[in-house]
């Protein structure tokens, strides 16, 4: 059976927990965050809605002034609703507690009391983020009434793109944060393995790339390779292992890469229920988000969807750019264009980087 969406009405306002090594033994730790969103029974399945021009992303690197300017301005009205009012779904807090709620606990799957609901290590990885991101991406637009604002990706699977971007460095900005790793600001090279130990940038940029290929092609010989695990209903949560090669590489690179070594969780972005405090989360995952879109077009043996009825009718709940309480499904996300967005193109040259 399919991953069923969240109850918001049972979400537990102290479910959140994390998990911690120490000295080798990994234990739970409960975390003194309410990531639970606010609840209204008047819900419905969401329909695409119709659009006139596509929304286009372009490289964080490379955004033109102007797009720069909406988006920080789009930014500091998300920030503003946290103040002016914090029930609002579509504030920033509430945005970044979304990611905590489905990540860290709070939420039991459905007709499985006491099984947390988890979108990581598995087959809805992908799906779920995608959705997040629509609905973080059209209330941006609402905010700043531009139906065709688009989020930037950070290109860090390309050479220009492997640094932080410097538009989330500037401290004036808000979509600065400060909970970030002082040691790679720019122009620190990004390492996407974790911790791969190797400090010289031109090596570091061979070996990302040389990374990028083996998440990409060679380490894939089916679909879950890429995608995860599949995770039905009532599956316990599964281990970081079960997730697909891109989500435990260089999207989990990132993450522990930009996360504050400072921060005992390694906050903002290196713990799942403090990650979307950090407005580069979205950009990160809107790359993470062009990794599927490309994966999906390179030529392979394998069939790249997965024809699986509890993939596909898979849901979740998000708050829409209106604040309407709606149900998504995996089904309808598997085509960007129908969703109202594509990505500007950037150079892949990891293609070519089989070692
Ligand atoms: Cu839900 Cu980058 O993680």
């Amino acid at each position: 059976l399919p991953i069923l969406p969240p109850d918001l009405s049972t979400c537990d306002p102290a479910g959140a927990t994390t998990t911690r090594r120490v000295n080798g033994v990994e234990e739970v730790v409960k975390l003194d965050v309410n990531c639970c969103p606010p609840f209204t029974d008047k819900q419905g399945d969401y329909k695409l809605p119709a659009f006139t021009k596509l929304r286009r992303r372009q490289s964080a690197h490379r955004l033109s002034p102007a797009n720069l300017a909406k988006y920080k301005q789009a930014m500091a009205k998300m920030r503003e609703l946290d103040k002016t009012d914090p029930a609002d779904p579509r504030g920033f807090t509430q945005q970044a507690n979304i990611h905590c709620a489905y990540c860290n606990g709070p939420y039991d799957q459905v007709g499985y009391p006491g099984v947390d609901l988890q979108v990581h290590n598995s087959w809805i990885f992908f799906p779920f983020h995608r959705w997040y991101l629509y609905f973080y991406e059209r209330i941006l637009g609402e905010l700043i009434g531009d139906p065709t604002f688009a989020l930037p990706y950070w290109n860090w699977d390309n050479p220009r793109g492997m640094t932080m971007p410097p538009a989330f460095d500037d401290s004036s900005s808000p979509l600065y944060d400060e909970d970030r790793n002082q040691d790679h600001r720019p122009p620190a090279v990004v390492d996407l393995a974790l911790n791969s130990g190797i400090t010289d940038p031109v090596q570091l940029i061979s070996n990302n790339l040389a990374l990028m290929y083996k998440e990409m092609v060679s380490d894939v010989e089916t679909a879950i390779d890429f995608m995860g695990t599949e995770y039905r209903a009532g599956d316990d949560p599964h281990a970081f292992a079960s997730g697909g090669t891109s989500e435990r590489g260089s999207h989990t690179g990132i993450h522990a890469w930009v996360g504050d070594p400072r921060n005992d969780l390694n906050e903002d972005m290196g713990n799942f229920y403090s990650a979307g405090r950090d407005p580069i989360f979205y950009c990160h995952h809107s790359n993470v988000d062009r990794m599927w879109t490309l994966w999906d077009k390179i030529p392979a043996s394998y069939p790249k969807k997965i024809d699986d009825n509890d993939y596909k009718n898979s849901s979740f709940m998000f708050y829409d750019e209106k604040k309407n309480l709606v149900r998504v499904k995996v089904a309808d996300c598997f085509d960007t264009k129908k969703m109202g967005y594509e990505y500007e193109y950037s150079d892949t040259p990891w293609i070519n980087s089989r070692p």
